[in-house]
């Protein structure tokens, strides 16, 4: 399906101190910093890589993994969103949620990945990334599904999509190349019916978070 302008796309999205946006060629060397202290944390819920993580992580190959985004943006196939905090005035990039792989017409679905620095993990930066990643995509980004497929012994993945409400759908035996082998993942669904009475993913969210001490 070829767009002027893929629907929903450019957008920044915030909600309390997280904030969501397009990635920019400025984000180089934040982005290399945060992947290269996060090596051990991301590595074994990454695709296997195809070279050191270093290289593959640097600076300069910030510049592919950008233009990739923004082709992906582009043509309406990915939602290719870095992460931030927003604290005293301050930007900092602390993750990265992507909406890819988006098949339109029939389908209007695509999968959700995720990961954040884990110098702020536990405190549901993710959850609300998602929460508001998933009301764009069902709104303005024009889709009526969204998948996240996620290995068994993924806890906090597993916990980030359970406490949102994502119905699990599906068992994927030797699913994706991750860190070295061919792993087992659970796939978790929403489609935008299951959220839309409740004012959307965001509002119930936060109606979870109120209620959690
Ligand atoms: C999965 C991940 C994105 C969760 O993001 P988050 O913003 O920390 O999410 P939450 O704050 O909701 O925490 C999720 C769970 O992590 C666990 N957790 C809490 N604090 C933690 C910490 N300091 N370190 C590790 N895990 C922690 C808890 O079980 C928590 O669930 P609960 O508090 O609701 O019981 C993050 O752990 C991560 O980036 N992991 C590595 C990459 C990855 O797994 N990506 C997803 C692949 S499918």
């Amino acid at each position: 399906m070829l767009f002027r302008r893929a629907p929903g796309w450019p957008v920044v999205l915030s909600d309390g101190p997280v904030l969501l946006r397009p990635y920019r060629r400025s984000d180089a060397a934040a982005w290399s910093e945060v992947r290269c202290a996060n090596r051990e944390w991301l590595a074994p819920w990454e695709s296997t890589p195809a070279g050191d993580w270093a290289d593959l992580n640097s600076p300069a190959t910030f510049r592919w993994v950008h233009r990739d985004q923004r082709r992906s943006a582009r043509t309406g196939e990915g939602m290719p969103f870095a992460v931030c905090l927003y604290t005293d005035g301050a930007e900092r990039l602390v993750g990265h949620i992507n909406i890819g792989s988006i098949v339109r017409r029939a389908f209007c679905s695509g999968y959700v990945g995720y990961w954040v620095d884990r110098r702020v993990a536990g405190q549901g930066v993710i959850p609300t990334a998602m929460a508001l990643a998933v009301d764009h995509a069902f709104g303005p980004g024009g889709l009526h599904r969204v998948e996240v497929n996620i290995r068994p012994e993924n806890g906090p993945s597993r916990r980030v999509v359970e406490k949102l409400g994502f119905r699990e759908e599906a068992y994927h035996a030797r699913y994706m190349h991750i860190d070295g082998a061919w792993r087992d993942h659970i796939g978790y669904a929403m489609t935008s019916e299951e959220i839309a009475a409740e004012g959307g993913l965001l509002a119930r969210w936060h109606r979870l978070r109120a209620r959690t001490p």
